[in-house]
C-alpha cells in the first residue's frame, strides 16, 4: 500500500518520499523498540508489542526503503477503533508522517464499519493533541492518573474521539 495515495491531502513529505505500510511482525520489533525508546519517557516494552501482535490488533509499520519511519497500533471494537500507539521516529518527525498514519487508520477503520476512532494522550503532550485536533478529533474527557509520570506520580490522559462518518 503506497502511503501517498491514502489521503486526499497527502503531506508534502509523502509526495516527495515513497513510503509504504507493512504489517508489524515480531521480526520488526527490534527496529520498533529502538524508535519507541527514543520517542517516549515511558515506552512500551517488547512484551507490550508481542501482546498486541498476539491479540491480532491492527499494527502497521510505515517504511521508506528499509528505513522505519513510524508505526501505529489500533484495537478494533464494536463499531469503534481504539488507537493504542502512534509514533514517528524522532529523525522523521514534523514531516507529515503522523498525518499519513492517521489518515490510513481512519480509512481502514471506516472499511471495518467503525463509526468512531478513540485515543488517549497525555495532558502534557500538546503537540500530539494539536495534530489530533487538526485531523478532526475532539476532546471528550479526561482520565485521572492514567499514565505513569515519576515514581509515585501519575499523569491524566485526555480522551479524544473522531466521528468517522464526518471525515
Ligand atoms: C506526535 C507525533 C506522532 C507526531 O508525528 P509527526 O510525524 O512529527 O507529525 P506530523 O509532521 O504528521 O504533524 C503534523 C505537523 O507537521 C506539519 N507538516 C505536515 N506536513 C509537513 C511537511 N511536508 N513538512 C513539514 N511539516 C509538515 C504540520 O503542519 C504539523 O505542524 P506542527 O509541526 O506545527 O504540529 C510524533 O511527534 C511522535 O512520535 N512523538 C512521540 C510519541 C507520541 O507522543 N505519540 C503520540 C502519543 S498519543
Amino acid at each position: 500500500m503506497n502511503a501517498a495515495v491514502l489521503s486526499e491531502e497527502p503531506a508534502a513529505a509523502a509526495q516527495a518520499v515513497e513510503a509504504r505500510f507493512e504489517p508489524m511482525t515480531s521480526e520488526r520489533l527490534d527496529a520498533v523498540l529502538a524508535i519507541e525508546q527514543a520517542a517516549y519517557s515511558h515506552p512500551w516494552t517488547r512484551g507490550n508489542f508481542a501482546d498486541t501482535l498476539a491479540a491480532g490488533h491492527q499494527a502497521q509499520c510505515l517504511l521508506a526503503g528499509d528505513e522505519l519511519l513510524g508505526y501505529f497500533v489500533a484495537m478494533p471494537g464494536f463499531q469503534e477503533v481504539h488507537l493504542l500507539n502512534i509514533t514517528v521516529a524522532p529523525a522523521f518527525q514534523r514531516q507529515g508522517w503522523a498525518l499519513v498514519m492517521l489518515d490510513a487508520l481512519a480509512l481502514w477503520s471506516r472499511r471495518q464499519g467503525a463509526e468512531w476512532l478513540w485515543l488517549e494522550v497525555r495532558v502534557s503532550n500538546a503537540r500530539a493533541q494539536q495534530i489530533y485536533l487538526a485531523r478532526g478529533f475532539a476532546r471528550v474527557g479526561q482520565r485521572k492518573g492514567y499514565y505513569p509520570l515519576r515514581p509515585g506520580e501519575r499523569e491524566d490522559a485526555v480522551v479524544m474521539s473522531l466521528r468517522l462518518e464526518n471525515t
